[in-house]
């Protein structure tokens, strides 16, 4: 996928909810296309810095290869000058030190809300909120939890949002020699789904089967399109990560079932 570039041109609005209360910026593509609305991650309110904006852009991607709804995602270049015509002069700080590029998002219209505390699972949502349980193990997602659901929601549709914190596995906090192993991943009992889906029958043969589509080039495809200011030597234990559970993808689904057996 070629990722979208843009240029932030002025400021919408601030949105309400998040800790790193995202700006809604009218950006222009590079064929001169203007007033194009991006909710922007603004580098300077990542608390994992450029691993965060990393973080948003490849799980975004992987998402959409595996067809799990998600915004489409962009990079978008923040003129400093911006920051001048702001009059708060915290968001003016942080927009001035967000100069450079930083994560978009296309912002999702007609009356999507953040998913419920407590909502059930409707039964037309059951099968891609396992999905959705099983995408977050693959990359380690610790931030979709009940009080912070980061999934917006509409009847039978659903986008998941905010993987900032995801790849967790890059601060090697625990070795994980098999990372398709995920049963000592504590965060996955307090994921958002995990109470609703327990001990019931969760269909995961569309996603096993899509996780094949994560062939090694893909996987290099989306990994290059990650700026280099935002690159480390973390992507290549992103790579291994990703390619050892697609190549284990029978183990990684059986882990899966078990979890949530
Ligand atoms: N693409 C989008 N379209 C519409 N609203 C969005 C989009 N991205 C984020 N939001 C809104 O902004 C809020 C904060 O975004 P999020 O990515 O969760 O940031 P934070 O890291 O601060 O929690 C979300 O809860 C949602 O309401
Ligand atoms: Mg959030």
């Amino acid at each position: 996928m070629t990722i979208p570039m843009l240029s932030a041109t002025s400021l919408q609005r601030v949105l309400p909810s998040g800790r790193t209360k995202p700006c809604v910026f009218f950006c222009e593509n590079k064929s001169g296309e203007s007033n194009i609305e991006y909710v922007v991650k603004l580098k300077a309110g990542m608390e994992n810095g450029v691993n965060g904006l990393a973080a948003e852009l490849i799980a975004s991607q992987l998402a959409l290869v595996l067809d799990i709804p998600t915004p489409e995602p962009a990079i978008i270049e923040l003129d400093p000058l911006i920051a001048e015509v702001i009059p708060d002069p915290d968001l003016s700080q942080k927009i001035k030190e967000s100069a450079g590029l930083n994560f978009g998002s296309r912002v999702i219209t007609g009356g999507f809300e953040t998913w419920p505390v407590g909502k059930a699972i409707p039964s037309s949502l059951r099968t891609l909120a396992a999905e959705i349980f099983a995408f977050d193990a693959l990359i380690q997602n610790p931030d979709r939890k009940v009080n912070k659901p980061n999934i917006l929601w509409k009847g039978d549709e659903l986008y998941i949002i905010d993987h900032e914190m995801s790849l967790m596995f890059i601060y090697e906090i625990m070795p994980m020699p098999n990372p398709w192993q995920i049963t000592d991943l504590r965060f996955i009992k307090d994921h958002l789904f995990y109470g609703n889906l327990k001990g019931q029958t969760a269909n995961l043969d569309r996603f096993a089967g899509a996780l094949e589509l994560l062939t090694d080039n893909v996987i290099e495809t989306i990994l290059t399109d990650v700026p280099e200011d935002w690159r480390s030597d973390n992507i290549s234990k992103i790579t291994t990560h990703i390619n050892e559970i697609v190549h284990h993808s029978n183990d990684f689904v059986d882990e899966i079932r078990r979890a949530l057996q």
